[in-house]
């Protein structure tokens, strides 16, 4: 690989040591997936952030770091909201523990803005090149905004935070970005709310796999298009989506719509996942509630008192721009936590049942969280909390 003259200094250990690694942890992902050089990126996200996830040895292996970061970097979810977890009923050990990983983080100097949606903080746009490490991130920063980046582990793009480059491979190339499987729904004119896209992606990405899918005969909005991309991501392994006219490299002169493969998913298929199933608790936001959905959300609880549990799910910035929506939403009992999510938390551990609505959360609470999962839209969710 061809390296910059100061990127030579940092492999040979000239910049301390925790750069060398992880000047060696790229050169070795760019030597395996065939990269001639590193590129310079403009953000990036950091997953491996919930103390749920990495566990004791990923604290360990945090505490050892002793470098900053160079590019604007944010943080998937943690483990709990970092100013209301005692409401959520984190337990204090595991609180400890979550704030020494958010301190590690914190002196690696990533901003502690914890989401999966990094996207609603207006970190990236079109054509630039990203190291996002979520898997829902990458796929609607790839797909919805045109931005470039693969799907990187946590430690790779937190390697990538620290040099401020990545290898160019994968989907930083734009030949590597056209569709290689055509999706076509037989009743588009029925998938109305995003749950319904969340629920489509979650059936489509079990036949996608890891593969570029390209959509004709939808039209989804931007909520829409995230809900679905997040369910591939997590039933498929799908890192990039186009969605004909709709996402914006269908509309290059270059784009190629010809695939050598069409699935076709029936609206049977995407109904069957919808259950009536009772449940113990309420969760949305998975990925992220963007503002929009938060007023939406807020409209549909005025004047409704919930029931059960239900927790609410948004980005700080997104939460703290929207005081008015978060105040009725949580007049109603619900609340709104920033910071964490249903999967990452071990808040929503101790129930059996629990509502989303999502495709992504339907694919990971039952491992995640141990519970059986049931998808409904978001007035649906609100009609089942407050009933
Ligand atoms: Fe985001 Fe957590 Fe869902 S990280 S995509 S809210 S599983």
């Amino acid at each position: 690989m061809q390296l910059e003259p100061e990127d030579e200094q940092i492999l040979n250990g000239e910049y301390g040591e925790t750069r060398q690694k992880m000047m060696e942890l790229l050169v070795g992902l760019g030597k395996v997936f065939g990269a001639d050089e590193l590129i310079p990126i403009t953000s990036a996200q950091v997953s491996g952030a919930s103390y749920k996830t990495i566990g004791k040895w990923g604290l360990e292996w945090l505490r050892k770091m002793d470098a900053k970061v160079v590019v604007p970097t944010v943080l998937n979810p943690i483990g709990m909201d970092r100013l209301r977890w005692k409401e959520m009923g984190i337990p204090e050990d595991f609180a400890a523990k979550q704030k020494e990983v958010v301190e590690a983080y914190e002196r690696l100097g990533i901003e502690l803005e914890c989401t999966c949606t990094p996207y609603y903080l207006s970190i990236t746009q079109f054509g630039e090149h990203l190291a996002w490490a979520e898997s829902s991130a990458v796929c609607y920063a790839n797909s919805v905004i045109g931005a470039r980046t693969n799907r990187e582990g946590g430690p790779a793009a937190l390697a990538a935070a620290i040099i401020g480059k990545t290898p160019f491979y994968g989907l930083h190339i734009f030949k590597n970005r056209l569709p290689d499987v055509g999706v076509v729904i037989d009743e588009p004119s029925e998938l109305k709310d995003a749950a319904d896209f969340g629920a489509l992606g979650y059936v489509a990405g079990k036949s996608i796999g890891n593969r570029i899918p390209f959509f004709t005969g939808i039209r989804p909005n931007r909520d829409q298009l995230k809900a679905m991309g997040a369910a591939m991501a997590a039933s498929g392994a799908v890192a990039l989506f186009h969605v004909d006219t709709i996402t914006p490299e269908t509309r290059f002169p270059t784009f190629k719509k010809d695939v050598p493969e069409t699935i076709e998913v029936s609206m049977a298929e995407v109904r069957e996942v919808f259950s009536a199933m009772d449940v113990d608790a309420v969760a949305v936001g998975c990925p992220h509630l963007s503002p929009e959905e938060l007023e939406t959300l807020a409209t549909l609880l005025t004047g409704k008192t919930v029931t059960k549990p239900f927790f609410v799910f948004a980005a700080r910035g997104v939460i703290a721009d929207h005081p008015q929506a978060v105040t009725a939403i949580e007049r109603s009992g619900a609340k709104v936590y920033a910071d964490t999510c249903v999967v990452v938390s071990p808040a929503l551990d101790r129930y059996d049942r629990i509502m989303v609505n999502s495709g992504k959360a339907l694919a990971y609470v039952p491992t995640m969280c141990g519970a059986v999962a049931r998808i409904g839209t978001l007035a649906e969710c609100v009609t089942v909390a407050t009933s």
